[in-house]
């Protein structure tokens, strides 16, 4: 694998969940790969769990890791080509970009979706910049309009927990008070679509995610009806795709709860994390039917997984 910005750079997805857990049953078995190899978290934005489990899996595979996040370690980077650079942006990315390249055998980026312009957004500026001028490969830790390495854990996580062959995941829209990105859902989306799972999106009008991602995925507008029977309840907050990144509705009713979980086949709630309790979702469900922290333990082997293809083929 040369880069892993989105699916389209996976050649099997089965080959590289079964990869992620192979990589949790011998965490240390590969150290050899990373030996003298560097790899550069580069980090536009927060992160608890994605800046963590990448360090962990990295070094797992015996890699040196460098942590930058860029406007408060570094300077400010400008995206754009052919501008003047008069503003508060001291660097562009086509230097930055190649400098990082030259001290690391990869690179990794987190930069969100900035929500004013879909279109820039939608464009994936920040990651075709690094692609386009690091030199060395890419990893995607969350980008405008994608969140592969979260994706691929959360199937490490249903293929762990399943109890049929062919489940039924519910991709459910839960409130938030302010504008969120649409990555992850995307992303989920994406990764769903390439399985043979039954998968229903529900969400309030207005909240359509773009159909490049939503597939061949059922829509159903009626929250109620799509959790029926449902084995896994994927929550997740995003501001409309439609009227970009703003936010149409509020509506509690769609928060998870344990009455909601009561309409599933036994479900199990799952998240991305962070997650605001009692807003998206009842600290009951969290507690009592959830498997939040599997997901998250999860994005350590999925990220070591996608690492070790990249390593093996530099
Ligand atoms: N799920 C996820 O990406 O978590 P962080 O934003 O904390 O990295």
């Amino acid at each position: 694998m040369r880069n892993f910005i989105s699916l389209k750079d996976v050649e099997s997805v089965q080959d590289l969940v079964n990869e992620g857990i192979r990589q949790k049953q011998a965490p240390f078995a590969e150290q050899a790969l990373g030996k003298n190899k560097t790899i550069g978290l580069i980090f536009f934005n927060q992160s608890l769990r994605t800046r963590l489990s990448t360090q962990k899996a990295a070094e797992n595979l015996g890699m040196n890791v460098m942590i930058m996040n860029v406007g408060q370690d570094s300077w400010q980077l400008e995206m754009e080509d052919g501008v003047i650079m008069n503003g508060d942006k001291a660097e562009h990315v086509k230097e930055a970009a190649a400098v990082i390249g030259s001290y690391c055998d990869i690179i990794a980026v987190r930069a969100f979706a900035g929500l004013q312009n879909r279109e820039a957004d939608y464009r994936e500026l920040v990651m075709e910049k690094f692609r386009q001028y690091a030199g060395v490969p890419i990893v995607n830790l969350e980008s405008a309009t994608r969140h592969p390495c979260q994706s691929l854990a959360d199937l490490i996580t249903i293929e762990e927990c399943k109890k049929v062959a062919r489940p039924k995941v519910v991709l459910t829209w839960l409130p938030h008070f302010k504008p969120l990105p649409q990555a992850v859902a995307n992303s989920f989306c994406e990764w769903v679509n390439m399985t043979d799972y039954e998968f229903v999106i529900t969400h309030p009008q207005g909240y359509e995610l773009a159909p490049e991602f939503v597939g061949n995925a059922k829509v159903i507008y009626d929250q109620n009806e799509a959790l029926a029977g449902a084995d896994f309840v994927y929550g997740k907050n995003w501001s409309s795709y439609t009227h970009y990144g703003q936010v149409l509705t509020q509506d509690p009713s769609w928060m998870i709860t344990k009455e909601k979980m009561d309409l599933t086949n036994n479900g199990l709630f799952m998240h991305c994390l962070p997650v605001r309790r009692n807003l998206k979702v009842t600290d009951e469900v969290l507690d009592n039917q959830s498997v939040v922290i599997q997901q998250a333990a999860n994005r350590e082997w999925s990220a070591q997984a996608v690492l070790k293809n990249i390593l093996k083929d530099l």
